[in-house]
């Protein structure tokens, strides 16, 4: 059964159209089932912003009840949201590329690294780029026309599966909310970064924003950082240049460092 749906603008200042003709199966996300005339305005708004939330969340259906609140969308409906340009205006990557200061000799882990938003930028900027993602539909668009040196790989869904001592950054951007026992990950992580390796964190602050997941599921930076603190990281650089997600790097701590 289907019904037709108007075209939303959505939070993130897109004109990314909702397909007109709409499965009522996804829409049972947003509560019941609805009449196929068109909704009453508000609850358009509620709409649009439910929609946003399904499709900000992961399309792999590895995730528990927390992680899972959506129900799962294609690859090609999530890539549009991920890799819409207008989400450079506030995502604004040529400054997140600055504040990284990567080197060429650089190997970065993204994790979660989705349609590759990130990982295509890294891979023009250091020597290796691995784009993890539980995802694989997600990661056959980070690579298809991506330059050689990103390398796709599917992980599990509580571990990166990288080698040890194999990277000299792990960069996160809006994936640690998706995680379900983030210390255990931390953990498992931590091993694949080289001496002086460090992890970089984007993510939404958690407060009512215009975009992103609900605030619930949102994570708290200060939490966040005591999570790493617990797991054995330090936080070295705090930014706020982002309007929307706060920036965070993270060392090992002296007593975990590797010899
Ligand atoms: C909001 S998207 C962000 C994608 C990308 N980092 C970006 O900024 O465009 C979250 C991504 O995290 C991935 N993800 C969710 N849980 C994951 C997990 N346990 N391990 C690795 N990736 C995960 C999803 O498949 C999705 O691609």
């Amino acid at each position: 059964m289907e019904m037709d749906l108007p075209t939303y603008q959505l939070p993130w200042r897109t004109n990314l159209r909702v397909p007109r003709r709409v499965s009522t199966r996804r829409l049972c996300v947003l509560g019941k089932r609805q009449p196929s005339t068109q909704p009453a305005p508000s609850l358009r708004l509620w709409l649009a912003f439910s929609i946003l939330a399904a499709l900000l969340a992961p399309s792999g259906n590895a995730q528990t009840m927390h992680q899972e609140h959506h129900p799962p969308q294609s690859a090609e409906e999530y890539a549009r949201v991920l890799e819409d340009p207008a989400r450079d205006e506030w995502q604004k990557p040529h400054e997140v590329m600055m504040a990284l200061q990567l080197k060429s000799t650089d190997v970065v882990a993204d994790i979660g690294a989705g349609t590759g938003y990130f990982a295509r930028r890294f891979a023009m900027h250091a020597a290796k780029v691995f784009a993890i993602d539980i995802d694989p539909k997600l990661l056959e668009i980070a690579a298809k026309g991506a330059p050689p040196n990103l390398i796709a790989l599917v992980s599990k869904p509580d571990d990166p599966l990288l080698a040890p001592a194999s990277v000299d950054l792990i960069f996160f951007c809006d994936v640690l909310h998706h995680i379900q026992d983030r210390l255990a990950y931390y953990r498992r992580m931590t091993p694949a970064l080289k001496i002086g390796g460090r992890v970089v964190v984007v993510d939404f602050y958690k407060r009512p924003l215009p975009i992103g997941p609900p605030p619930e599921m949102k994570l708290d930076d200060e939490a966040l950082t005591a999570e790493f603190k617990q797991a054995g990281f330090l936080l070295l650089r705090k930014e706020t240049f982002l309007p929307y997600q706060y920036f965070l790097e993270f060392g090992r701590a002296p007593d975990h460092r590797q010899r």
